[in-house]
């Protein structure tokens, strides 16, 4: 079924019908507040962190919003009939027309009508730092008479602490504040992180308002009809210790085909050493944002920031769902990663890679996370699990991958800007200490290379990549072979830095360290016919065709590939094992077949649904990594083929069930028949990040490197020409390639402001111009 589609510029989704195949969700957000708001209005609002701190209700079984029960609702009673109605609608089309909602970039407008009265229902977050968002509602007669209309714009506190849900209601309570005209809600937990008011507010004088959920909705009462709303009437509750609400009310006198607007202005306050801030800053907000022209002009930096990430690094291939989703959507997703869509919790390989594909976008952001991170390293180069910056907790577990993922983001960042400095800056460690950035990086690559087994693989610890494989090694002594190629392939990376660092010494000892890494892979690591995944505590193979079930793990032979572990008949092994056992029709495998029994020793990923989350899906991160291996062999249709195979925009919704614009953290695989192919959890994914890098860097074949941009394209050979414009270091460069041998990759000749070059380094100019640069492939 249809139930909408991109516009032509790609910035937004218009959704024609109400009852799409489960709550597509916008993520309207900046820096520190947001909302996750469906196409009829479901949603919630959170503060600094989604997952524990939500301003307004949520009942979310895990912590990826994907079903939200109540939302953000603009009730209408027509005070001459006393008929009431959403202005959305909730559960049924019936008596609705016009229904149309805009997932934009930044905002949604959701457009419905019924009883003659049009309501345009427009919701956006300030761009910047400001915990605020700013509904702005048009009610339109359409009905050729006289109407006399009460608005009730509403939504539902709940005002939970970053400590957790527990014990909630006894810290919250909401009023009417005169002065303010707004209601107020206030969480005062004192053994919480994070205290908070929050606050709603409208551009009217309110006639009338409610707090306490049984007095509006009632009891028993029902979410598309209101008590209060039915009886034509707030009943100027306040609420301590229960079910809260925010419900304003106002009438407004509608001349036939004359339409009014309102605005109401919701977000939270932060108290000042425990004292509430909201008379002070509440009026300045209103000032700021409830005006017309305030109004507006926010509105307008909000399209303004995401025009100008939409008009930074660009593409214009033969293919519109590339196009789409490299020039806008994947950039809106990695932004999200990289911020909200894992709550607040920085998971130290998350943030690193969420981090790196912004690198061309915000490469402060990236130099942020990054030295954030190495404040997570312990001295001995261990690095821990994850922190949450709002909690104030750390997550102690010593996943053995942590540190491989900092050489990559390092390298994406000096790539990107020639920092080189950055290398020298002091971050202190964990516990004692500090080091030089390139210090950090170095132990976290010494520990991995130093704490290996006997065989020579790397210790698997508390983990690595995959979480769920968490009982591989209770004893320490288990050993991951995927790690012991990231190892490498991170060391390897580290060691191209300090080359251009000019440490030539710190090279070639990490490239002696890599090399010793793979012979190890090489001897104890391989199966027979593709690499084992891990070795546990007593000796068991994990990903062997001894095993009983889960023979083969995708991730270590897609690294085993691009890390250049694999050779000659081994990776001949391999690429048969990916394409003909691994891949489906929405991509390849992460783990075949699926665990379908619990198996200690192995972990929770074989407790999972088979076909679910890490147990044999089609996860897109591994999907990711997959292409990665097919463009380190030159297989641009292969590549290209997965990542349309993944791509939400390219999949049939009633299928799929996410939204088209945002990538899942995986597609259900085909040991669930039935769910076959569907998207649970959408925007918690390193998707984004990796296809926006990958298709840009080594797709497209438009790369910076330490010391120019490097072109080498490996493309789908049905291509014949596209164009890419990338800003580098202080100059634009407009990239046309032509493929008129229709090759996969290849680089026969290029030409810079007409003039043909050697080899396939483009100069850095920073000189602020633009520079047209011809490829010619073959
Ligand atoms: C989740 C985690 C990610 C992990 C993956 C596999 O996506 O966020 O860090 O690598 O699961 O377990």
């Amino acid at each position: 079924m249809q139930y909408g589609k991109f516009t032509k510029s790609g910035d937004a989704y218009v959704i024609t019908r109400f009852d799409t195949p489960r709550p597509w969700l916008n993520v309207i957000y900046n820096d520190l507040y947001g909302v996750y708001l469906s196409q009829n209005a479901f949603g919630f609002s959170f503060y600094k962190d989604p997952d524990s701190v939500k301003v307004t209700y949520a009942h979310v079984p895990g912590y990826v919003p994907t079903d939200p029960q109540t939302g953000k609702f603009v009730y209408l009673r027509d005070a001459d009939t006393g008929t009431c109605w959403p202005n959305v609608p909730m559960h049924s089309a019936r008596g609705y027309s016009g229904y149309r909602c805009t997932h934009a970039q930044g905002h949604t407008t959701i457009r419905a009508r019924r009883h003659g009265i049009e309501t345009e229902f427009l919701l956006f977050v300030p761009a910047g730092t400001d915990p605020v968002e700013v509904w702005q509602v048009t009610l339109r007669s359409k009905s050729g008479r006289p109407r006399r209309i009460t608005a009730f714009p509403y939504q539902q506190w709940l005002l939970t602490a970053p400590s957790g849900i527990t014990d909630t209601l006894t810290y919250t309570r909401a009023a009417y504040e005169p002065a303010l005209q707004a209601i107020v809600a206030r969480m005062t937990n004192p053994t919480s992180p994070l205290m908070y008011d929050a606050f709603m507010t409208a551009d009217f004088e309110p006639e009338g308002h409610d707090c306490k959920y049984d007095a509006f909705i009632g009891t028993y009462g029902r979410l598309d009809e209101p008590a209060a709303v039915r009886a034509g009437a707030c009943t100027g509750s306040s609420a301590s210790g229960e079910r809260m609400v925010g419900a304003l009310a106002r009438t407004f006198d509608l001349p036939p085909g004359e339409s009014v607007t309102f605005r109401v202005l919701t977000g939270v306050v932060e108290p000042e050493d425990g004292v509430s801030r909201c008379t002070l800053a509440v009026p300045e907000l209103k000032a700021k944002y409830l005006s017309p022209d305030g109004a507006a002009a926010a509105l307008d930096a909000v399209n303004a920031f995401w025009q100008t990430r939409r008009d930074t690094l660009t593409c214009k291939t033969p293919d519109p769902t590339v196009n789409l989703m490299a020039n806008s959507w994947a950039k809106w997703q990695n932004t999200l990663t990289a911020r909200h869509a894992r709550g607040a919790y920085r998971g130290f390989r998350d943030i690193l890679q969420d981090s790196m594909g912004l690198a061309p976008l915000e490469p402060d952001y990236t130099r942020h996370w990054l030295i954030e991170s190495f404040k997570h390293q312990y001295a001995n180069g261990l690095c821990i699990r994850g922190w949450n910056p709002v909690k104030g907790s750390l997550d102690t577990r010593l996943h053995r991958d942590s540190p491989i993922w900092a050489p990559l983001t390092l390298s994406a960042y000096l790539r990107e800007t020639g920092e080189f400095a950055l290398l020298d800056e002091s971050v202190p460690y964990l516990d004692t200490g500090s080091a030089t950035v390139f210090e950090h990086a170095l132990a976290g690559m010494r520990r991995l290379h130093d704490e290996r087994a006997p065989n020579g693989l790397c210790l698997i610890g508390d983990g690595d990549w995959n979480d769920s494989l968490d009982e591989v090694a209770p004893l320490g002594k288990g050993q991951s072979v995927w790690l012991t190629i990231a190892a490498l392939y991170a060391m390897n990376t580290l060691a191209e830095i300090a080359r251009h660092a000019n440490r030539a010494a710190e090279a070639d000892t990490l490239r002696t360290w890599a090399d010793e890494l793979k012979d190890a892979v090489n001897e104890h690591g391989w199966d027979g016919r593709w690499y084992l995944y891990a070795i546990t505590d007593d000796g068991d193979p994990v990903g062997s065709h001894r095993s009983a079930e889960g023979q083969i793990h995708l991730n270590v032979q897609t690294w085993a590939v691009f890390a250049g572990v694999a050779e000659g008949d081994r990776l001949a092994s391999v690429l048969d094992v990916i394409d003909n056992t691994l891949d489906t029709e929405y991509g390849p495998v992460l783990i075949h077949p699926a665990y379908t029994t619990y198996t200690r020793g192995i972990g929770k990923v074989s407790g999972k649904n088979p076909g679910h989350a890490e147990n044999g899906p089609i996860y897109s991160h591994g999907v990711a990594f997959k292409m990665l291996a097919d463009v380190a062999l030159g297989r641009g249709d292969k590549a290209f083929e997965s990542y349309l195979k993944t791509c939400p925009a390219s999949q049939d919704p009633d299928r799929f069930l996410g939204e088209p614009f945002a990538a899942t953290r995986y597609l259900i695989g085909p040991s669930d028949p039935a769910r076959f192919g569907a998207g649970p959890y959408s925007g918690n994914t390193a998707w984004p990040a990796w296809t926006f890098q990958l298709l840009f860097e080594r797709m497209l074949g438009v790369m910076p490197w330490y010391d120019g941009l490097r072109i080498a394209p490996c493309i789908p050979a049905a291509w014949a020409k596209y164009e890419v414009v990338r800003p580098f270091r202080g100059a634009t460069y407009r990239v046309t390639v032509r493929n008129p041998d229709h090759v996969e990759r290849g680089v026969k000749t290029i030409r810079v402001d007409g003039k043909k070059i050697d080899g396939n380094l483009l100069p850095i100019f920073g000189d602020g111009k633009e520079h047209r640069v011809t490829v010619t492939l073959g």
